[in-house]
C-alpha cells in the first residue's frame, strides 16, 4: 500500500514537473475539402492566446445531410442512383516528427464518427482525444447532421495537465492526421501538429 501511495505521489509529481517545464503550442493546421459537393470550410486557422498559448479554430459548412446508412438504405441507394444520405467514417493516425519526416506514433484507426456518439466508451483512444474536444465542439450527438448545418471546434487549446497525464510522452513535435470519408470517397482532410516544448 505504501508503495503505491509512494509511486503514485512520484508519478503526480513528476507531472507537476512537467507541467511546469514543458508547454504544448499547436504549429500548423491544413483543412483540405476532397469533396467540393458534401460542405466548405469556413475557417481553419490557429489564433494567438498569448505569447506562449494558443488555440484552434475551425468551422465547417455542411451541404448535404450526414446521416447514418442503414442495411435498408444502401439497397434503396441501388435502386435510386442519387444518393442522398451519407455515412462518416474518419481515419485517424497520430504522428511524431523524426529526421525531418512524420512516423507512425501509437494510433492508426478508423472510426465510424456516427456510430461513435451512440456509444463512445467503446472506443478508448477515440473517446480519449474527443473528451478534449468536448466543451469547445456541437459535433457533441449521433446522426444525422442535416444539410445547412455548421459543425464547429472553436477556441480548442489543449488542457496541459490532462494531455500529459493520458499522454506522458518527451518532448517533440506531434501531429495528428485525419481523413473524413463518406462511404469510399475522401470528403475532408485535416491535419493538425503541436509542439511540446521546455
Ligand atoms: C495530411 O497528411 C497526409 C499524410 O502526410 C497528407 O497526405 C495530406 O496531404 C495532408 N493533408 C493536408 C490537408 O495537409
Ligand atoms: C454550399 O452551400 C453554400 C451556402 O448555402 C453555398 O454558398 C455553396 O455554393 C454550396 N456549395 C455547393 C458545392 O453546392
Ligand atoms: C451539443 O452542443 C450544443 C451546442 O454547443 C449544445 O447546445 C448541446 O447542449 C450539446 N449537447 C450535448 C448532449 O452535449
Amino acid at each position: 500500500m505504501t508503495r503505491v501511495v509512494y509511486l503514485s505521489a512520484i508519478f503526480l509529481g513528476s507531472l507537476a514537473y512537467f507541467h511546469v517545464e514543458g508547454s504544448y503550442k499547436f504549429n500548423s493546421l491544413a483543412c483540405e475539402v476532397v469533396s467540393p459537393q458534401l460542405g466548405w470550410i469556413k475557417e481553419c486557422a490557429i489564433k494567438a492566446i498569448d505569447r506562449k498559448r494558443n488555440m484552434l479554430n475551425i468551422v465547417a459548412y455542411l451541404n448535404r445531410t450526414i446521416t447514418e446508412v442503414t442495411s435498408d438504405q444502401k439497397r434503396h441507394h441501388k435502386l435510386h442512383i442519387v444518393c442522398l444520405f451519407f455515412q462518416f467514417q474518419v481515419h485517424f493516425r497520430l504522428v511524431k516528427r523524426e529526421s525531418g519526416g512524420w512516423h507512425p506514433f501509437l494510433y492508426d484507426m478508423k472510426v465510424d464518427a456516427c456510430m461513435f456518439f451512440r456509444n463512445r466508451r467503446k472506443l478508448f483512444i477515440p473517446n480519449l482525444i474527443y473528451t478534449t474536444l468536448k466543451q469547445f465542439t456541437n459535433v457533441n450527438h449521433s446522426c444525422p447532421y442535416l444539410a445547412g448545418t455548421e459543425l464547429s471546434l472553436m477556441h480548442w487549446s489543449p488542457n496541459e495537465a490532462m494531455v500529459l497525464e493520458k499522454f506522458p510522452v518527451e518532448f517533440g513535435q506531434y501531429g495528428l492526421q485525419t481523413t473524413w470519408y463518406t462511404g469510399k470517397v475522401r470528403a475532408l482532410e485535416i491535419n493538425g501538429s503541436v509542439l511540446y516544448y521546455k
